[in-house]
């Protein structure tokens, strides 16, 4: 069991901006468990993390799947003082607009983006109210702030994960819980490879940008850092942005 370090979860700690949460978060002196599709990656990460570092496969849209993924985490590390449910789909070429969105394509992203956050955040919460303590830290977008063209399911659920956010901040302040949210601009990840790694397109996103570049994941991470630290004690309920000024324009 964890006695001194403090244990936070990271969903999709496999890639992107949740591998380099689970590495900075290590870094600052948590212990971790990481949570993900991808198993064999999750156990990387996590072992990369630390010797106690808990990588398992884990489906945060499938309750059974989280329930035995946080039962395991209890058994294994202790109570999670921070959860970042940072996992996330766009839902791929088929999720554009909502004429066009198969039924299908927005109940997948819907069930990552928001039925998983719901339901991890569920799983920490009755340990989280008997110790009076703990962060649910939520990777929602700009995408929850403005809408991102041709991708209403993504842009709808963001906006729901940033709403989630407040749900969780008013229910439970005065329970000692807090909550809240990261909102990325565009970060340079596996997710949007297939748009930063075509230099016609880089350059049409980065036109966009005030900063006239996207984001680091790492850059990302610190923010999720600094939430998780103990600074900043009496934010909750906000959503903070990161985006090189994008949603300024
Ligand atoms: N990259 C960006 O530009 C950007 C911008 C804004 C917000 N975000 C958000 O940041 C988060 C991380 O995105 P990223 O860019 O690092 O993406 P990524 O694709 O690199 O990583 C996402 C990880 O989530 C895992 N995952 C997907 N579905 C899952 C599920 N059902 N259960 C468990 N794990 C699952 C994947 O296996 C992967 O390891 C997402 O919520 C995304 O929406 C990303």
């Amino acid at each position: 069991m964890t006695a001194t370090r403090k244990l936070a979860v990271v969903t999709g700690g496999a890639s992107g901006i949740g591998r380099a949460t689970v590495e900075r978060l290590a870094a600052d002196g948590f212990a971790l468990a990481v949570l993900d599709l991808d198993g064999d990656e999750a156990v990387r990460a996590a072992k990369a993390a630390g010797d106690d570092g808990l990588g398992l496969a884990a489906d945060v849209s499938d309750e059974g799947s989280v329930e035995r993924a946080f039962a395991r985490i209890l058994a294994e590390l202790g109570p999670v003082d921070v959860l970042v449910n940072n996992a996330g789909i766009t839902g791929g070429p088929a999720a554009t607009t909502c004429h066009e969105t198969p039924v299908e394509a927005w109940d997948q992203v819907f069930g990552v983006n928001v039925r998983g956050p719901f339901l991890c955040t569920r799983a920490v919460l009755p340990v989280m109210l008997e110790r009076r303590s703990g962060h649910v830290i939520t990777v929602a977008s700009a995408a929850g702030m403005i809408a991102f063209p041709g991708r209403c399911a993504y842009t709808a659920s963001k906006g729901a994960a940033v709403m989630f956010t407040k749900s969780l901040a008013v229910d439970y302040a005065a329970s000692g819980i807090r909550a809240n949210a990261v909102c990325p601009g565009m970060a340079e990840t596996p997710m949007t490879s297939w748009r930063l790694d075509v230099p016609e397109l880089r350059a049409r996103v980065q036109a966009g940008i005030p900063m006239g570049r996207v984001a680091q994941p790492e850059e990302i991470a610190d923010a999720i850092a600094l939430l998780a630290s103990d600074h900043l004690a009496y934010m909750t309920g906000h959503a903070l942005v990161l985006d090189g000024g994008w949603t300024a324009l």
